[in-house]
């Protein structure tokens, strides 16, 4: 089938590689210029494991191609995915600018009936809205198209992304009216495999369905972080509680990780934007308020440490910070707790160290030539001359360590892990001070 997708990010590019890896052909349309020469050579602009040699082989097939045409794009077929992104306004709400604009594009260049999918996270009704607002663009125009919009949220996590593409758990199709449900079949037949993996129901319930499960994954995570605050002043260890709930079948084992918060570039925005949307329809959602404040207090949590154990005398110390994107195998750095670190280390007059693995490049374009920040080579370079270690983002490769080094290295031998990579014996057996998230103090 030939489809067209608006929208090169995580969702758009994705969702194209892994459209075209299983047969189909597609066109696909973004506004940035450099963006596209450079998904035309096969590179992609982000980091996300898999992806490139997807586009490489799918490009090389003839199945992908990039345009900043939108004549060309538009019609190239008559099913359109809209992935473009939905930023937070100044007021939390999404965005949804990018999204409308997509909408009035496919209205101008249409000259046949579309299927209209709509990726993006967006308010409830969004769906309704991008209809209206096609339906009224044609009609100025006096031209009469059949145009549906459907909602066709995306699950797929960064790091992970073209696995979870190529093997979803649910494709959720919200259909208002008429339902054309075969041609979802046909699409998606190839990621269904073993059993049917479509759950179809109404636009409004399929948007709301995107930002239930990102709320409530969050909840998972803030829950457990206030659990690991309390163990702490419990004399309790939090990795035993999570093993303990863990294992009740009805909790899982997933997403209970204590930590030092949750970061990117969706729960952050989409717990702020369901706010906004329950604020609209007249409800205070007391949950999602408090889900949101203990993430930022966490985010706090490993300054707070730090500024305890020193007593307040940070200034002119230099730490070694292993980690900046918000979660490994990401080179993201949006709303990383990296980030609220850095900045509270360089206000008390520290200095930093950085390593990672893949988010160096981020770093630098974030924060520039910033005085209070050396970007290191490797994760023992980080180490030299520095008083402690900041461990932020679970890499597999910093799981393995030469405690030695650190030792040797570190002017104070102090440790402060954000997210429980080493057993406290193992650190208090190397001689080295160990903080960590819902366990006491150790060595
Ligand atoms: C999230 C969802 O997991 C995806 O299902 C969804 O499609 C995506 O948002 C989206 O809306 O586009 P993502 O933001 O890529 O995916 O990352 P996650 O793997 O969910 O991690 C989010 C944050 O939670 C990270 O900072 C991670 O470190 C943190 N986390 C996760 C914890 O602190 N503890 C955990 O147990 C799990």
């Amino acid at each position: 089938m030939k489809i067209t997708i608006f929208g090169t990010g995580y969702v758009g590019l994705t969702q194209a590689a892994c459209l075209a890896e299983v047969g189909h052909t597609v066109c696909c349309i973004d506004i940035d210029e450099r963006r596209i020469a450079q998904l035309n050579q096969g590179l992609s602009p982000i980091y996300e494991p898999g992806l490139e040699a997807l586009l490489l082989s799918n490009l090389s097939a003839g199945r992908l191609s990039f345009t900043t045409d939108a004549t060309e794009a538009v019609g190239f077929s008559k099913v359109i995915f809209i992935a473009v992104g939905t930023p937070p306004d100044e007021d939390g709400s999404a965005d949804m600018q990018y999204v409308f604009a997509v909408a009035h594009t496919i209205a101008e260049y249409s000259r046949e009936s579309k299927v209209v999918i709509n990726k993006s996270t967006s308010p409830v009704g969004t769906a309704q809205r991008i209809q209206a607002r096609i339906q009224s663009a044609l009609s100025k125009q006096g031209r009469d198209l059949g145009v549906q919009v459907v909602s066709n949220p995306e699950f797929l996590k960064e790091g992970s992304a073209v696995d979870d593409c190529m093997r979803p758990e649910r494709i959720i199709i919200g259909i208002d009216g008429e339902q054309n449900i075969e041609l979802f079949r046909e699409i998606y037949k190839p990621f269904s495999r073993n059993h049917e993996k479509l759950i179809v129901m109404d636009s409004r319930s399929a948007e709301l369905t995107k930002y239930a499960a990102n709320c409530m994954l969050a909840t998972k995570i803030s829950f457990i972080n206030e659990m690991a605050n309390l163990a702490e002043r419990l004399g309790a260890d939090i990795e035993m509680v999570r093993k303990g709930i863990g294992s009740d079948s009805r909790i899982g084992y997933d997403f209970i990780y204590a930590g030092c918060g949750y970061g990117g570039s969706c729960f952050p925005k989409d717990i702020q934007a369901l706010q906004r949307i329950a604020g609209e329809a007249g409800y205070q959602p007391l949950l999602l308020e408090a889900v949101e404040s203990v993430n930022q207090r966490q985010k706090q949590k490993l300054f707070d440490n730090i500024r305890r154990h020193y007593n307040d005398d940070i200034s002119g110390k230099t730490f070694a910070v292993w980690g900046l994107s918000f979660k490994p195998n990401t080179d993201d750095m949006r709303e990383a707790p990296s980030r609220v670190l850095l900045e509270s280390l360089w206000a008390a007059g520290a200095r930093v160290r950085a390593f990672d693995p893949e988010a160096m490049h981020e770093a630098r374009r974030i924060y520039g030539e910033h005085p209070g920040l050396y970007l290191a080579d490797s994760k023992e370079e980080a180490l030299e001359g520095a008083h402690a270690l900041v461990i932020i983002t679970e890499w597999l490769n910093f799981r393995v360590a030469d405690f030695g080094l650190i030792r040797q290295r570190l002017v104070n031998r102090v440790v402060f892990d954000g997210r429980n990579i080493f057993e406290p014996e193992q650190l208090v057996r190397e001689d080295l001070t160990y903080y960590s998230i819902g366990r006491a103090v150790s060595g």
